[in-house]
């Protein structure tokens, strides 16, 4: 697994906010293939520490051999929702900076073996980390029609989503729905051509985001990170869709409330104490010509908030 490009999105802007002391100490969330790490380590000192994990395996490994000789990071094959134990592994009491790039990495869609793309026929897996039960197959051939179609709606924005749990139901009778292109081909046959491309990724993403948990985790993530934050130092989410942007806008909204009172009380009596500050009151998107070098930077949001 040689020279893996990612290309990392809004970069500058990352580190532009992240990064207030370079001795500081840091958590990234997402690893991936140590795009952003590499920079955030370019910008640390001598004393500085990078606290990096992903779930997935295969980044996990990349990244041992390629920061080998680094000993300013350490890395985790961990969910980045344990960022408390992982603090407690590192003797850390609190943070400088935590920083995630959600969603997935190039290499997994990329990667036929991962299975994340319906462009090429694999195994209907979807996992990032091997260790969760459940993969796509086994919800696509298990889950009855109603439950399918409430996720394909919820985590896809599909409008079709009752037609496609539909024929998954249909098509699976006759045969297991087991690789990409069996899901693939079922989807095609029942949506007209120029919606197929945006159907097939709303229904992936879907599956992805179920199979992965990825919004609770993400809640829980932001969560247990907002503890461990000293004052003064930066959250820095990177999103890619509206699901996971409303969950970062919301939690960081909730955290900048100092009363969470009824409108109409005559006092506070909530003891509410705001724990940080919205520095991105719209989140910073990246500029035309980052687009035009990386497709995957079209619908990226940052969003920075600072604890108090
Ligand atoms: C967009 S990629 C990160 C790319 C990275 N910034 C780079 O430039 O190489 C997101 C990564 O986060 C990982 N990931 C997603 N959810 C996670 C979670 N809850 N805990 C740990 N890693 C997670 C995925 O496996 C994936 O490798």
């Amino acid at each position: 697994m040689k020279n893996l490009h990612h290309v990392p999105v809004l970069l500058s802007e990352t580190l532009k906010y992240l990064i207030t002391d370079e001795k500081g100490k840091y958590f990234e969330g997402t690893l991936g293939f140590g795009g952003h790490t590499s920079e955030i380590l370019n910008r640390l000192g001598s004393k500085g520490i990078l606290v990096s994990t992903d779930v997935d395996k295969a980044a996990f490994d990349y990244c041992k051999d390629k920061f080998e000789k680094e000993t300013r990071i350490r890395l985790y094959n961990f969910n980045n929702v344990l960022i408390d134990v992982i603090a407690k592994i590192e003797s850390l009491e609190f943070f400088d900076g935590v920083f995630a790039d959600l969603g997935v990495s190039s290499y997994q869609l990329d990667n036929v073996a991962a299975g994340f793309s319906y462009s090429m026929d694999a195994p209907l897996d979807l996992r990032m980390d091997k260790n969760l039960k459940m993969n796509a197959t086994d919800i696509v051939n298990s889950f009855d029609e109603e439950k399918l179609a409430k996720i394909i709606y919820d985590y896809g924005e599909e409008r079709n989503s009752r037609k496609i749990a539909k024929q998954i139901v249909i098509t699976r009778k006759n045969k297991k729905i087991e690789k990409t292109g069996d899901l693939k081909k079922l989807i095609t046959e029942i949506t007209p051509t120029q919606y197929q491309i945006k159907t097939l990724s709303r229904v992936f993403q879907a599956l992805r985001i179920h199979v992965n948990h990825e919004l609770e985790f993400l809640k829980q993530f932001l969560s247990n990170s907002v503890k461990l934050l000293n004052t003064g130092a930066r959250m820095v989410i990177i999103s890619y869709h509206s699901l996971e942007d409303r969950i970062v806008k919301e939690l960081f909204k909730y955290e900048a409330l100092d009363c969470i009172c009824p409108k109409d009380a005559p006092v506070c009596i909530c003891d509410k104490e705001p724990r940080l500050k919205i520095l991105t009151k719209k989140p910073i998107v990246p500029l035309e010509d980052e687009i035009r070098k990386n497709r995957r930077a079209r619908s990226a949001k940052l969003r920075v908030a600072e604890r108090i």
